[in-house]
């Protein structure tokens, strides 16, 4: 196909799928219409709208070259798509245009984003990376610069692998950072500053990956930034993490760092013991971060990872989807992640649960809220088969104070765990957990971890159990959707 002589909004149009033809589509989570979905970018708030951007390859569920969809929302739950408004055009970005971050200042929305060549021409393997900007007045029309405003990095210390933009102003000057790679292959956070947006000077390396968990990869992919209680808080992406014997962490991750930016010596001063994850599941990568003006911190990530492309849908030509909005909250030298308030439209009909009756329950779509002693022990089965021979198992044991996550027998996806072990001192905890068709998040103590997983069930699979040793003070389940 060749692709550069396609309408690509035509053939989106053309191609879409239809959700109740295919299995796995959601009914209330972020997809692309057809092909592949990726990182979120953009998001922001514009003339009283929330944008949002996102990462995809239409033409096929893998990652070919990229392009820049737009959605808009009144409200964070219902979204309109608006079609692909950034698209290769130019020889920096020819194999791609990846992925970045909005900045709304003087009625203008800034995209900054990353030009990809591969190498030689060869897919997947980085040979060129430029920072680009595309400004537009009104939100629809996209206007680009016709040369990168940042170019190629310095070889003989950086590889190159120099992407995903995110901008920020601080006192009279706007600030960026980049993801990089040095040449040992260890990554590092470029910071940048700028008087106009547009004219951009190297500081230098922020973050460099001297010590601490988060330096054992070998990129910081999506790097983001938010200001946070009078905290600089930097949030990165760290890519081929390796652990040794028992994983229970994903590979690719995305967690952060909390300190103070001294933006005279760019210096990132911060406590490098204090590595956390934003997510504890399966599938979490890639977070856009959006201050609002009001200070409520919104959190949209890609609910996918890198090199993790075997799923049941690709036979569909569709893959991935990003995951509900949350917002951020810092509690304890830790970021909380909870589902934002908004999220109480999808709820539909109320299912009666009396576990005194029966423990179990039927449905699909749906959102549930349990608040227990810490003393008692909750088993939890999801999206069960009839026969129990696959589904999802949450559980909390009060024994070793800990909340599991099982994937069992699901097709495609592997099997595995995640456990986390909770702080004590807290008599009660508390789940709240998302249903869609094909994922499940779970927020733990309003926030204080959360887990996301994809699910891929039969569509029968709607047998739900909650079993316990103890007295559940709260018992909440709605339809969603
Ligand atoms: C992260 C990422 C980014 C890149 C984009 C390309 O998932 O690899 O680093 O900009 O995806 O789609």
């Amino acid at each position: 196909m060749q692709i550069g002589s396609i309408d690509v909004n035509k053939f989106i149009a053309e191609n879409a799928i239809l959700d109740d033809k295919v299995d796995h589509r959601q009914k209330f989570h972020i997809m692309a219409p057809v092909g592949l979905i990726n990182d979120p970018n953009g998001f922001c708030k514009f003339k009283g709208k929330y944008y949002l951007f996102y990462q995809t390859h239409p033409f096929k569920a893998y990652h070919g070259v990229k392009y820049w969809a737009k959605l808009t929302s009144e409200n964070l739950v219902n979204w309109e798509f608006n079609g692909i408004v950034i698209k290769p055009e130019f020889w920096f970005e020819k194999d791609g245009c990846f992925s970045g971050n909005a900045f709304v200042e003087n009625d203008k929305m800034y995209l900054f984003y990353t030009g990809n060549l591969w190498k030689d021409g060869r897919e997947f393997e980085v040979g060129e990376e430029y920072q680009c900007l595309a400004v537009s007045e009104d939100g629809d029309k996209f206007e680009k610069l016709s040369e990168p405003i940042i170019g190629l990095p310095d070889f003989s210390e950086f590889t190159p692998h120099l992407r995903d933009p995110r901008v920020w102003k601080h006192e009279d000057k706007y600030y960026m950072i980049i993801g990089a790679q040095k040449i040992n292959e260890k990554p590092a956070i470029m910071l940048y500053s700028s008087e106009d947006l547009v004219k951009w000077n190297q500081e230098g390396i922020l973050l460099d990956s001297t010590h601490g968990e988060h330096s054992k990869g070998y990129m910081w992919e999506c790097p983001g930034y938010a200001k946070i209680n009078g905290k600089d808080i930097l949030f990165i992406c760290p890519q081929g993490m390796t652990y040794e014997g028992n994983i229970t962490k994903n590979r690719h991750q995305s967690g952060y760092l909390i300190g103070n930016i001294d933006y005279e010596k760019c210096i990132y001063h911060y406590d490098y013991h204090n590595y956390n994850l934003l997510d504890y599941g399966f599938e979490f990568y890639s977070p856009q971060i959006f201050t609002e003006d009001n200070g409520r911190h919104l959190c949209i990530a890609w609910m996918g990872l890198p090199y993790e492309d075997d799923h049941p849908t690709v036979k569909d030509n569709w893959i991935h989807c990003l995951t509900l909005p949350t917002e951020l909250i810092m509690k304890n030298e830790k970021l909380y992640r909870r589902p934002i308030k908004e999220l109480e439209l999808l709820r539909g009909k109320h299912i009666p649960i009396d576990l005194t009756i029966s423990n179990s329950f039927k449905a699909d779509c749906f959102e549930l809220l349990m608040e227990f002693d810490s003393n008692c022990d909750v088993n939890i089965d999801l999206r069960c088969s009839e026969n129990m021979d696959s589904l999802t198992h949450l559980y909390y044991d009060s024994h070793s104070n800990t909340i599991g996550l099982k994937r069992i027998n699901q097709r495609h996806l592997y099997d595995g765990s995640r456990t986390i072990k909770l702080s004590d001192a807290k008599d009660k905890r508390k789940l709240h957990v998302f249903v869609d068709i094909s994922s499940i998040e779970i927020f733990i103590n309003d926030g204080e971890y959360a887990l996301t997983t994809r699910i891929f069930t039969d569509k029968h699979d709607i047998y739900n159990n909650i079993s316990t040793n103890g007295n559940l003070t709260l018992l909440k389940c709605w339809e969603l959707g």
